[in-house]
């Protein structure tokens, strides 16, 4: 017999085999100061392009000023326990209206954490007869919230739609046989590659098959389409995604999450998504604090116009530098290459120790070996400078790469103690 911890010890996991060479330097990295495009890592400036912090409202002035206000009047705890108990409010449902009215649906749920919230909606939207078809490439949340479920499920290629039509016409024999329904979920702009979920070719599909759609819009929220209503708005096809989700963690720079859709779906889900039941309902600061924010978004054009200069000058010129980017539809801009793990992680020593830029990469085994992927974030407090001395940096470190002058044995020890 073994010991549970045993093997945990031993060998860390996929990721925390690097712990002992990577620990807050790579993984983990403490960056202090004001949250926003400058910040300090090391003792050194950074010009920071991990944040998603789209709308640069993370650190605006008049978002500081109502969390300092609604702290000093709500405090941390209130309300307390679960809604359903205890922790309701007026709060809480005029941001649930503001927010329906936003994205243009019947009914909204608040939802304490994004990843918690959609798991457990995913729960609770499918029963053992149902069958689940999501992108191969959908977040850790939709992974696990398809986990949970106890009937068949179909991934599809990624944005593929003749391989999620095939996957569609598998799911609807099963489930006609089952007499269960299809609940179809992806991602309104995904995370890693920047590209936006093809949302419109999967509405089309409609019209030959009889199923649900649920779109995690975590990064497009605030910004994408013209009103800054989400992707969906952005593809002119809002009515045909039954169930919108977002989360407060990137545009919105706060916490917490939602998911809205028809009047019944929204009341059933109150009564039976487990997370929120059986757990402390959305502080009233962060309440009040989203009240503000959803105001901004909906005022203040001038965020998103800024945000998509920013987008432009990036990809522009990063392109024009000949970077593969991939096919980005969105802010997030994937910086493709080729190279080994302890390469990556010298590039990154490079970049942050000599030309001050701290971005997030992703090695092997998140992807194939051999590849490196540098993450980039633009966001609308960024200034044309910063954009300047990044595409720079990004230039002379692509060169040194191409040169073999970052080619090291392992990845450098930069690990603090644990
Ligand atoms: C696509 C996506 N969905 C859900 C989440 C989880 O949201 P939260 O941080 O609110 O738990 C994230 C990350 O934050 C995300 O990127």
């Amino acid at each position: 017999m073994a010991d549970v911890f045993e093997k945990l010890v031993k060998d860390g996991g996929p990721i925390g085999q690097h712990m002992d060479r990577a620990h807050g330097y790579f993984a983990f990295p403490k960056l202090e100061g004001e949250l926003g495009p400058h910040m300090t890592f090391r003792g050194k400036e950074m010009i920071v392009w991990s944040l998603n912090n789209y709308l640069g409202l993370v650190n605006h002035p008049e978002v500081r000023d109502i969390d300092t206000k609604a702290a000093a009047m709500y405090g941390m705890g209130n309300p307390m326990g679960a809604r359903m108990m205890s922790g309701n409010t007026l709060k809480h449902d005029e941001l649930e209206r503001v927010i329906s009215a936003f994205v243009q649906r019947e009914d909204t749920m608040l939802l304490n954490f994004g990843y918690q919230g959609i798991m457990s909606c995913i729960d609770a939207l499918v029963n053992r007869r149902d069958v689940i078809v999501y992108d191969a490439e959908s977040h850790a949340c939709i992974v696990d919230g398809v986990r949970l479920h106890m009937g068949h499920r179909y991934a599809f290629k990624h944005n593929d739609i003749a391989d999620c039509e095939k996957q569609l016409l598998r799911a609807t024999e099963l489930a006609a046989k089952n007499g269960g329904g299809i609940l179809l979920i992806t991602e309104g702009v995904f995370g890693m590659d920047g590209e936006q979920g093809i949302l419109k070719e999967i509405v089309a599909l409609k019209e030959k098959y009889e199923f649900r759609i649920l779109i995690d819009d975590a990064h497009g929220f605030g910004y994408m389409g013209p009103t800054g209503a989400g992707a969906d708005e952005a593809q002119g096809c809002q009515e045909g995604i039954d169930l919108y989700f977002s989360t407060f963690v990137k545009s919105m720079g706060s916490i917490g999450a939602f998911i809205s859709g028809p009047k019944g779906v929204i009341k059933y889900l109150r009564y039976n998504t487990r997370s929120q039941i059986f757990a402390k309902s959305l502080p009233l600061l962060i309440v009040e604090g989203m009240l503000k924010r959803m105001e901004m978004v909906k005022t203040m054009p001038e965020l998103r116009e800024k945000l998509w200069h920013n987008v432009r000058k990036l990809q522009t010129g990063l392109k024009d530098r000949g970077f593969d980017i991939g096919n980005t539809s969105s802010p997030v801009t994937p910086i493709y290459m080729k190279g080994d793990v302890p390469e990556a992680t010298a590039m990154v020593m490079d970049l942050r120790e000599n030309y001050h830029i701290f971005c997030s990469i992703v090695v092997y085994p998140i992807i194939p070996k051999g590849d490196i992927i540098y993450r980039i974030i633009p966001t609308a407090a960024h200034s044309d400078e910063d954009i300047e001395l990044t595409l720079q940096a990004f230039s002379e470190t692509k060169k040194k790469l191409d040169a073999g002058e970052y080619k090291v044995d392992k990845i450098p020890d930069m690990a603090e103690a644990m």
